[in-house]
């Protein structure tokens, strides 16, 4: 028997147009291509030009998922992001208004880098419920307008992306059906990865400071903690959906630092080249960066028609959540901008 399911149908993902290389960044801070590519592995990034947010780059990528799929209409619009173009209301409503999708319910998911992962549980939920039919998820950041500009830990990892299934309603048996997913949070950790003023918190005690409304992370804690909880979140789905773990053909794992991708594909004992790595080509895009990942993955050929694919995120919150599918077959777009992947990207 099998019941009612959210199934992948279509995948699309966007990238602005303008280009930050390594280099670039030297040119204003005190860092090095070098320290950058060495510590991280990112090598460039891309940014939103003035006066393009995060509705508008979403709508880019949720038209592509929507191609993707054949669609023009969906029954439901779920955004992850943490920088939304207003505190409120929701971008999601604006951006399905945008994208012709008329009057379906629309809302944003903040969960910060495990927000795909969350919006897709939500998604996924909610068709499996009988409540919408189809939906599009989407995943979109645009960090660049709330890192510190003098900060070069923040400002060498971040960059804006944004990245959008749409799924329907059909059988887990089917290709592309969302199998189970494992998600958690710890907020006695939420100091970890924060923005600290512009909420009610720090408006409720009369005092806003510019800097206060810059994006801030301890960055060793939050590694460690990324490798831990993306691995444990990882093993903890497969066990219940009775994948062993040496069976997953691709790790996708949120793109934040190559070295916390290599650890945790081996605290999986995955090896490399069953991890799909393409932050060095866009950064950690946030939200974004699963279904980017999924779109350049695609297009190397790294990701297959058939392949396990384990999705896996983690961020503030502490926020984790990991997801499974038998990857579908799906036409694809390649990301803009982006000359195509080369297959020895992996970690090493
Ligand atoms: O997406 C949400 C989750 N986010 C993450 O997963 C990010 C996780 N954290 C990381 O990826 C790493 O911790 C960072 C890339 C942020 C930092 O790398 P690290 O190897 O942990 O370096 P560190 O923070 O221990 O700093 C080592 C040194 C420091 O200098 P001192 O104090 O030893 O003199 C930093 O100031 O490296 C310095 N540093 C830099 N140097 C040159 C930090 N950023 C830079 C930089 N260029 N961009």
């Amino acid at each position: 028997m099998t019941g009612r399911a959210a199934v992948v149908a279509g995948l699309g993902g966007w990238l602005p147009p303008v280009r930050v290389t390594n280099d670039d960044l030297a040119v204003q801070l005190d860092t090095t291509d070098e320290w950058i590519t060495t510590r991280t592995g990112i090598r460039q990034r891309f940014v939103v030009p003035p006066g393009l947010s995060t509705s508008g780059i979403a709508v880019e990528a949720g038209a592509r998922a929507l191609a993707s799929a054949g669609r023009s209409s969906v029954g439901l619009l779920v955004l992850a992001t943490s920088t939304p173009d207003h505190p409120c209301p929701a971008t999601a409503p604006e951006v399905a208004s945008r994208l012709g999708l008329g009057e379906i319910p629309a809302f944003d998911v903040a969960a910060v880098c495990t927000g795909f992962v969350y919006a897709l549980a939500g998604a996924s939920s909610m068709i499996s419920a009988g409540i919408a039919d189809s939906a599009l998820v989407i995943g979109a950041d645009t960090f660049s307008t709330i890192l510190n500009p003098e900060d070069r830990t923040t400002r060498a990892i971040f960059g804006d992306g944004a990245g959008a299934v749409a799924l329907r309603a059909g059988t887990a048996d089917e290709p592309g059906a969302l199998l189970g997913f494992d998600l958690g949070s710890d907020g006695s950790q939420a100091d970890m990865i924060t923005v600290p003023g512009g909420g009610s918190e720090h408006r409720s005690r009369g005092v806003v400071e510019a800097d206060d409304l810059y994006f801030t992370m301890q960055g060793r804690s939050v590694f460690r903690n990324a490798v831990t909880r993306m691995s444990e979140s990882s093993r903890r789905l497969a066990h219940r959906i009775g994948w062993p773990v040496d069976t997953v053909d691709r790790l996708v794992a949120h793109q934040a630092n190559v070295r916390i991708l290599s650890a945790v594909g081996a605290e999986l004992g995955l090896p490399d080249d069953r991890l799909v790595v393409n932050l060095d080509r866009v950064g950690n895009t946030v939200a974004a960066s699963i279904p980017l990942a999924l779109v350049d993955g695609v297009h190397a050929g790294e990701i297959t028609p058939g392949d396990r694919v384990l999705l896996c995120g983690f961020g503030g919150g502490l926020t984790w959540g990991a997801a499974a599918l038998e990857f579908p077959r799906l036409s694809v777009e390649p990301l803009p901008g982006l000359p195509a992947k080369s297959l020895s990207t992996h970690a090493n």
